[in-house]
């Protein structure tokens, strides 16, 4: 039996947790929904975020999910809950999974204004390493950026340095990218930083708890990371969004050369049964 995957975010950030898990499971299909209409999250209030996730997992249910993984930090520190409750099917969180997988004390987390504010980072992180210091800084400027596919943009670096200078003040050694849409600034964050202090992508760790998931629902085994011919898995993917697919298309492209035709679907058309 193989298991569909289903993974959500606000726009594109999710594709990358989308890549890791193509990676580590090529033939696993997955259906991935970026709720584009609605990006970005990160400055939405919690009551937002919550019904937002609620209406999305539901979604995601009715199009027969088997697992859950939450592609979005955002919906994964405050409403992990409601997912939870929504989606009927196992559910994988970013937060915890690279939390647990933490060995350092001293740990900066880059994530949206709501994931900072909410301080679900720094709860995950003391729970295995209760003296860690922890320097949570929200991101506003990013995502819009990134949305927009420029990944060159003058302003990124700007605002890249003005929220690293409390990490870099702190002398943190690892810094979490805590937003799915981060990673795609790993060359420009490397480089503002000490070549000593890690980044550390979330979705690693959560994809690494994926495999032994599927197993105990009996799905098909893991294969090994760097044999998966990562591109052409990306063909098993429906990809939905609930805006305009050409430009999720067009921004895509430019770090996801072999994008699937996007598809938007409109989630208030799902039949609420309960
Ligand atoms: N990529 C999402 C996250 O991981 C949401 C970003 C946003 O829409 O603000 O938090």
């Amino acid at each position: 039996m193989t298991l569909l995957v289903g993974l959500f975010d606000s726009g594109l950030g999710g594709l990358t947790v989308l890549r890791q898990v193509h990676a580590r499971h090529p033939h696993t299909p997955c259906l991935y929904l970026g709720d584009t209409a609605r990006v970005p999250y990160g400055q939405r209030t919690v009551q937002d975020i919550r019904a937002i996730a609620a209406e999305v997992v539901h979604w995601l249910r009715l199009q027969g999910v088997g697992v859950l993984v939450m592609a979005c930090n955002t919906s994964n520190a405050l409403a992990l809950d409601v997912a939870v409750a929504e989606a009927g099917v196992p559910v994988l969180g970013l937060i915890d999974s690279v939390a647990a997988s933490l060995v350092s004390e001293r740990v900066g987390v880059l994530s949206t204004a709501a994931t900072a504010a909410s301080g679900a980072y720094r709860r995950a992180i003391h729970a295995t390493l209760p003296h860690a210091q922890v320097v949570e800084v929200g991101c506003p400027a990013f995502v819009p950026l990134i949305e927009a596919g420029n990944l060159q943009a003058a302003e990124l670096e700007q605002a890249a340095r003005q929220y690293l200078a409390p990490m870099l003040a702190a002398a943190v050694d690892t810094v979490v990218l805590g937003c799915s849409h981060y990673p795609l600034l790993r060359p420009l964050l490397s480089s503002l930083l000490p070549p000593e202090v890690q980044l550390v992508d979330p979705a690693e760790a959560a994809v690494r708890r994926l495999g032994p998931l599927l197993a105990s629902l009996g799905d098909a085994p893991e294969i090994e990371l760097g044999d998966a011919p990562i591109l052409s898995s990306l063909q098993r993917t429906r990809l939905c969004v609930t805006g305009c697919p050409d430009s999720f298309s067009r921004a895509a492209s430019v770090w996801l050369p072999d994008c699937p035709p996007v598809e938007r679907v409109d989630l208030r058309l799902a039949d609420r049964a309960f």
